[in-house]
C-alpha cells in the first residue's frame, strides 16, 4: 500500500490513499489494482496442458490456487491449501470430479465442499469448504473469475470461434503486467526493428498518435506520413487486441491474416503470463504448411528468455549477440525494454512527449476505475462487441 496522503478513502475493509489511484502494479489481495482486476475473468491455464484427471498449483496476482481437471474433463479451480492441515492440494489425486487431499484423503468437490474425510471417526465434512472459483474453458485457455460474489457475464471473441489455425499460448514475462500494457506503439520500430537498421531516415517517417477511448476500452490510430493507419486496441483491463496482415510490420506480403488477442496476467507484482490467442486465416494445405513450419519454428527456438533478458540487462551479453535463430526474439527484446524499466516502472521521473499521448490516455483511464472503485462510485461496464479486430 502506498505512503499516507491527505486523501484517504474507505472501501469496505480497506483504505485507500490518492497515491493508490495510480498503483497499477500491485495486484496481491487488498490492493486496489488487485481489486479492480479480480472484477474481470482471466485466462489462468492452457487447456490442452492439464490433462484430464490431474491438478497443478497456479500463483495468479500473488495469490496461489489449484486447478484440477475432472476425469470428465471438466476444470475447477479451488483453494490452494487443504482445509484440514494446509497440504498442497495439487499433490492431491483427483476422482471423478473431485479432488483429494494427498495427506490425509479428505475430498472436495469442485464447488470447494469437503465431502470425505475417511480417516475421521465422525466425519464433520458439511462444516468444512474451501474457496472455489467459477471456470469456464474457451479458445483454449481455462478462464476463472477469482473475485468475490456472482462473476460478470462471461466476454466471448466470436472474432476468434471461426475456421483457422487456431494457437493458444503464454509466455512468461519477467516484468510487471503494466509496464506490458503501458507499452506504446513506437516501440516497435525500434525494439523489434530489423538486424543492423539503423535510424538516420526516422525523422522521414515519424507518427502521429491519437487515443480515444471507446466501449471496450482504448484505440490508437497511429497515422504515419507514408498515409497508413494502424490502429492498436486495448481491452480494459489488461487485454491486447491486434490485427495484423500481410501489410504489418515486419510481415511480407504473402503472410496470412493473423488476428491476436492478448491477455497480461499478473503472476505477481514483478512477472506475469502474456497469454497468446492466435488466429490464423488458413485452410486447407495452406493451413498444413503453415502449421509444419511453425512447429519447426517452435522446435527450434530452444533458449530460455529470461535466462537472456538477465544477461543483457546486466552487461554480459549484447542484443546483437543473440542467436535469433534459437530465441523468441520478440519475447526477448519486450522484456529487455520493458524489465530495463524496472520490473515494476518507477513513472515519477518519466519525461513523455507527443508520441506518448496513448501511453497518458490508457493511464488515465485506469486511474479514474481505480479511484472510482476506490471512492465506492460505479465503474464503467466495458463492452465486448462481435467484432473486435474486424471494427
Ligand atoms: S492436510 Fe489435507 S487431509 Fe490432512
Ligand atoms: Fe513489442
Amino acid at each position: 500500500m502506498a505512503a499516507a496522503t491527505d486523501v484517504r478513502v474507505s472501501s469496505g475493509e480497506n483504505e485507500y490513499t490518492e497515491e493508490d489511484w495510480t498503483e497499477f502494479s500491485r495486484t496481491g489481495p487488498g490492493t486496489l489494482a488487485g481489486r479492480y482486476l479480480r472484477l474481470f475473468w482471466h485466462p489462468v491455464y492452457i487447456a490442452k496442458d492439464l490433462a484430464a484427471g490431474r491438478a497443478v498449483p497456479i500463483r495468479i496476482m500473488s495469490e496461489d490456487f489449484t486447478l484440477y481437471r475432472g476425469e470428465g474433463g471438466k476444470p475447477h479451480v479451488v483453494a490452494f491449501r487443504c482445509a484440514h492441515r494446509g497440504t498442497q492440494l495439487s499433490t492431491g489425486w483427483v476422482e471423478g470430479d473431485e479432488l483429494r487431499c494427498f495427506y490425509h484423503g479428505w475430498k472436495y468437490d469442485g464447488d470447494g465442499q469437503c465431502v470425505e474425510q475417511p480417516a475421521e471417526p465422525e466425519p464433520f465434512c458439511s462444516r468444512i469448504k474451501i474457496k472455489a472459483y467459477p471456470t469456464i474453458e474457451y479458445l483454449g485457455f481455462v478462464f476463472a473469475y477469482l473475485g468475490e460474489g456472482e462473476p460478470p457475464e462471461f466476454p466471448r471473441y466470436p472474432d476468434f470461434e471461426g475456421d483457422g489455425i487456431h494457437e493458444a499460448n503464454r509466455y512468461f514475462m519477467c516484468v510487471s503486467f503494466f509496464n506490458a500494457l503501458d507499452n506504446d506503439p513506437v516501440h516497435v520500430y525500434f525494439v523489434h526493428r530489423a538486424p543492423r537498421q539503423d535510424f538516420r531516415d526516422w525523422k522521414g517517417w515519424t507518427p502521429t498518435i491519437r487515443a480515444e477511448e471507446n466501449e471496450w476500452g482504448r484505440a490508437n490510430y497511429i497515422s504515419r506520413q507514408d498515409g497508413r493507419v494502424d490502429c492498436n486496441l486495448r481491452g480494459m483491463p489488461n487485454l491486447v487486441i491486434r490485427k495484423a496482415s500481410g501489410e504489418g510490420v515486419g510481415r511480407s506480403a504473402e503472410s496470412p491474416r493473423m488476428d491476436f488477442l492478448e491477455w497480461k496476467v499478473p503472476i505477481d507484482d514483478e512477472s506475469h503470463w502474456n497469454v497468446h490467442k492466435v488466429l490464423v486465416h488458413l485452410s486447407g494445405d495452406d493451413a498444413r504448411r503453415w502449421e509444419e513450419r511453425r512447429e519447426a519454428d517452435v522446435a527450434a527456438r530452444d533458449v530460455d528468455p529470461t535466462g537472456l533478458v538477465h544477461q543483457v540487462l546486466s552487461g554480459r551479453l549484447y542484443m546483437d549477440q543473440i542467436d535469433r535463430e534459437r530465441t523468441r526474439m520478440t519475447t526477448v527484446q519486450d522484456m529487455v525494454s520493458q524489465a530495463g524499466q524496472g520490473v515494476i516502472a518507477d513513472r515519477s521521473d518519466e519525461h513523455l512527449g507527443r508520441t506518448d499521448v496513448g501511453v497518458v490516455h490508457w493511464r488515465k483511464i485506469w486511474e479514474r476505475e481505480l479511484r472510482a472503485l476506490a471512492e465506492g462510485r460505479p465503474l464503467t461496464q466495458w463492452a465486448r462487441p462481435d467484432s473486435m479486430v474486424n471494427s
